[in-house]
């Protein structure tokens, strides 16, 4: 076990043993390859780096109450890392390729895993780059594939308290028949400067209103949006958000535990009519929102009063958390145990 401080790791880059690579070459994919370098050799033509053509995922691993690993819903990430391929004409990974690096980034920095206890887990970033040598606008001809790990803490400092969030119609993050339900590198570089500006501001992140009408509420920069009323779990419908693997889960729950879901447009002006709001997602985990500004008439809508996170992103912050770190019982199958 590393000497790190585990409580009080925050969604930072740490640095870890070992990553592991794929490269495709020649109309194939070659094995996967162990790495101990932080380093990446690449080409200055790559079209990752002028194009934008890249994707990534996020995933955690996470030690539980019984001393087991078990990382959360891989096949979900394989799944949408081949519909981020797809979109942008890269070449996607094979299901097998995609394991082995997840699993090996994990079993060979197992020294990493914060305890359990701590709150910590592994966050394992399966990245696909456009690597071969292009200047015209085009696909690449050679792609690389990459899982580094890294130990993180909560991505809001703040962790499962409410938080601020400022709503921003004046940027768009992703266009509606752009690339916003996929996980490709540019709609992050979209994001950037909304963000930095919340956070300049006060708040945790923005929130982003639909890009066609600006009537709606699409996704917070970094997680999915959902709000609850009247025994409702109601979270947007709309083609530039990413489907989030947390919100697939937490529906699910939601719907266990009682609630009827809603997936529909969710219209800015319904806010302030929510028990409560949260931003979902692998690296947010649930971070309940205790208000939203609307930058553009500058109006507060408070949805939590009292600090507190609600009684129901309570139960399924519980659920989903306690299914991830082996407290509650996984009937729906999401971990897989990985042998370490
Ligand atoms: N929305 C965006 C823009 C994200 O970057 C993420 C993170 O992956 C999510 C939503 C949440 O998705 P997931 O729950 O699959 O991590
Ligand atoms: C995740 O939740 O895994 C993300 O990728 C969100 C963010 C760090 C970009």
């Amino acid at each position: 076990m590393k000497n790190i401080d585990w409580k009080n790791l925050s969604f930072g880059y740490v640095k870890t043993d070992y990553n592991f690579r794929c490269y495709y070459r020649n109309g194939q994919w070659g094995k996967v390859e162990m790495s101990s370098s932080e380093m990446v050799d690449i080409h200055m033509a790559a079209t990752a780096l002028h194009y934008g053509q890249d994707a990534f995922e996020g995933l955690k691993a996470y030690r539980g109450k019984d001393g087991k690993v078990r990382l959360f819903r891989w096949e979900e990430n394989w799944k949408r890392l081949q519909k981020s391929a797809e979109a942008i004409l890269m070449q996607p990974v094979p299901k097998e390729i995609f394991k082995e690096a997840c699993f090996k980034a994990i079993q060979y920095n197992t020294e990493y895993i914060p305890p359990y206890g701590t709150g910590g887990s592994l966050y394992l970033r399966p990245m696909l780059v456009g690597s071969g040598a292009k200047v015209g606008v085009s696909p690449a001809d050679e792609y690389l594939f990459l899982v580094f790990a890294t130990p993180v803490g909560p991505y809001f400092k703040e962790g499962f308290k409410p938080v601020k969030m400022q709503l921003a119609r004046d940027f768009d993050r992703a266009a509606p028949l752009g690339t916003g339900h996929v996980k490709v590198g540019g709609n992050y570089a979209a994001s950037l400067r909304a963000g930095q500006r919340a956070h300049d501001e006060g708040f945790a992140a923005t929130i982003f209103a639909d890009a066609k009408t600006k009537m709606y509420i699409d996704e917070a920069g970094p997680a999915n949006f959902f709000g609850i009323k009247e025994g409702k779990y109601i979270t947007p419908d709309s083609g530039s958000i990413l489907p989030s693997i947390t919100n697939m889960s937490l529906r699910d729950i939601a719907q266990d535990l009682g609630l009827v879901i809603e997936r529909r447009h969710v219209l800015i002006d319904e806010i302030e009519s929510f028990e409560e709001a949260g931003a979902c997602g692998t690296a947010a985990v649930i971070s309940p929102i205790s208000l939203i500004q609307d930058r553009e008439t500058g109006k507060e809508i408070i949805i939590s009063k009292d600090g507190k996170p609600g009684p129901w992103s309570q139960k399924l912050y519980n659920i989903l958390t306690g299914i991830q770190f082996g407290e509650v019982e996984d009937k729906y199958n999401w971990c897989s145990f990985v042998e370490c």
